[in-house]
């Protein structure tokens, strides 16, 4: 018997297994060796929201949930942040290693000329209502992108598949910056090949009549930053989305367009729209502890707060709580954040949240960082999902080249209606 192995006696039958135990995992389909009979199916495995289920070996994120670590191909977050751009973190996330100077010159050249998007795409984006919601618009927009590219179904070539995730990269500031555009009903302002991927997002987004816009160096710095901070996140539920969707094989812009739609939910990358809307909603400082008390009473949810993964303070988090107060030196400093500190502090001695290990997560601050820099709230997910593209196509390219994987499927356990006659509708 090997030690690395688990040995599970079926008390139906008394027969006696041994399941390999690899990198601390059995194999699901292991169990299903499992059986009562010849013909019976063999044992499943329930595990409703992938609580304990691993769906891929990745070498790209590494995060230990109770001691608060994230890495990026095992660079810690804190590092990356400090001292990385969003450009080169992406690199670092699909190829494994940090750039050199010439292939980091040689990406970014790339990436800067392919931020332009076709023409027929700002009709697409009029078709929208002046008050359509950015994230509705970007998912729309960007699988729009795959009716421009259609050499993007052949996900066998990888030189093909190099290119569109630089295209998608390259875009996705321009789609979103042209429906900040839209809901403001300002004409859209094309790339600069001259900024930085922060700088020339700014530039999309607020430049007015000047004849060259040039973007604060702290707020550039400040949403660089915070881009590295999302770019990855391993199997959250955003990136199982574009993993299960481009299992299908379809090309990777309807694949991203999945992790777009999933990262709008307000479970997700729509938290951190949730936490202003909360914190606007509570409205002052002492009406902390009232609210502490509704979700207690589990009428209230604290956005912002706890995660599947980690069970201490999120790193990213502590990174932005920081970077907030270099942003309100250069902003107006955000009314918001004394109740938001005032929760953090009653929420973090409180019963109801230590015995639940609910710490702030990376959205609790991310938004009041938005909202001093001029962002609608709208806008909030959608500074979510530019960065965060660099990680699904990072997954989605792993996820292709792993010969173990194949389209995902998950099994059911059936609980309906045995076999019955159909009833015309007279006699119901
Ligand atoms: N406020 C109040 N109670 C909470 C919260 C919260 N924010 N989060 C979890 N709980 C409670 C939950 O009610 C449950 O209590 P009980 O054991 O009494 O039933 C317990 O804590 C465990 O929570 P869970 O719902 O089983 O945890 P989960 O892993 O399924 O959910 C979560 C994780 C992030 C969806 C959840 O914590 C949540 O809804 N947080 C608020 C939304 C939020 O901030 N989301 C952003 C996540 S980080 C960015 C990202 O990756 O998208």
């Amino acid at each position: 018997m090997s030690a690395k192995s688990l040995t599970v006696t079926d008390n139906r039958t008394g027969k006696v297994y041994e399941l390999p135990i690899e990198q601390g995992a059995i194999r699901a389909m292991d169990l299903r060796r499992i059986k009562v009979s010849e013909d019976d199916f063999g044992l499943m495995s329930y595990d409703p929201a992938f609580m304990n289920t691993a769906s891929a070996r990745s070498a790209i994120t590494f995060i230990d949930g109770d001691r608060g670590i994230l890495r990026y191909r095992g660079y810690p977050i804190e590092q990356l942040a400090e001292r990385s751009t969003y450009l080169e973190t992406a690199y670092l996330l699909l190829h494994g290693e940090l750039p050199t100077v010439s292939q980091m010159d040689e990406w970014v050249y790339q990436i800067t000329h392919h931020t332009w998007v076709h023409e027929n795409l700002k009709k697409v984006m009029e078709g929208f209502h002046y008050d359509a919601h950015a994230m509705g618009m970007l998912v729309s927009m960007v699988s729009a992108l795959s009716t421009f590219y259609p050499e993007a179904k052949d996900g066998t070539d990888g030189e093909t598949r190099k290119l569109q995730i630089v295209r998608l990269i390259a875009k996705m500031p321009t789609l979103a910056a042209f429906a900040y555009r839209h809901n403001l009903g300002m004409p859209y302002a094309y790339p600069d090949n001259h900024l930085s991927y922060a700088g020339n997002f700014l530039n999309m987004l607020f430049k007015a009549t000047e004849v060259k816009y040039e973007p604060h160096p702290t707020l550039e710095r400040a949403l660089e930053a915070l881009f590295i901070l999302h770019a990855d996140h391993e199997q959250n539920c955003s990136t199982n989305a574009v993993r299960s969707v481009g299992s299908s094989r379809v090309d990777p812009y309807c694949a991203v367009a999945s992790g777009v739609a999933a990262l709008y939910g307000p479970l997700h990358g729509g938290a951190n729209e949730a936490v202003v809307r909360m914190l606007q909603a509570i409205g002052s400082k002492d009406r902390v502890p009232q609210f502490i008390k509704q979700v207690e009473q589990g009428k209230a949810k604290l956005m912002g707060f706890g995660h599947r993964v980690y069970k201490n303070y999120d790193p990213r988090a502590k990174i932005i709580k920081r970077m907030a107060d270099e942003t309100f030196e250069v902003t107006r400093p955000n009314p918001l954040l004394p109740i938001a500190l005032e929760l953090e502090r009653i929420a973090l001695e409180d019963d109801y949240f230590v015995s639940r290990k609910l710490y702030p997560n990376v959205d609790f601050y991310s938004g009041l960082i938005y909202q001093a820099m001029g962002f609608p709230v709208e806008m909030f997910p959608v500074l979510f999902a530019i960065p965060r593209t660099a990680g699904w196509l990072a997954q989605w390219q792993e996820m292709i080249e792993d010969p173990e994987q194949k389209i995902a499927r998950p099994r059911q356990i059936y609980v309906g209606a045995g076999e019955r006659e159909y009833v015309p509708m007279g006699m119901r």
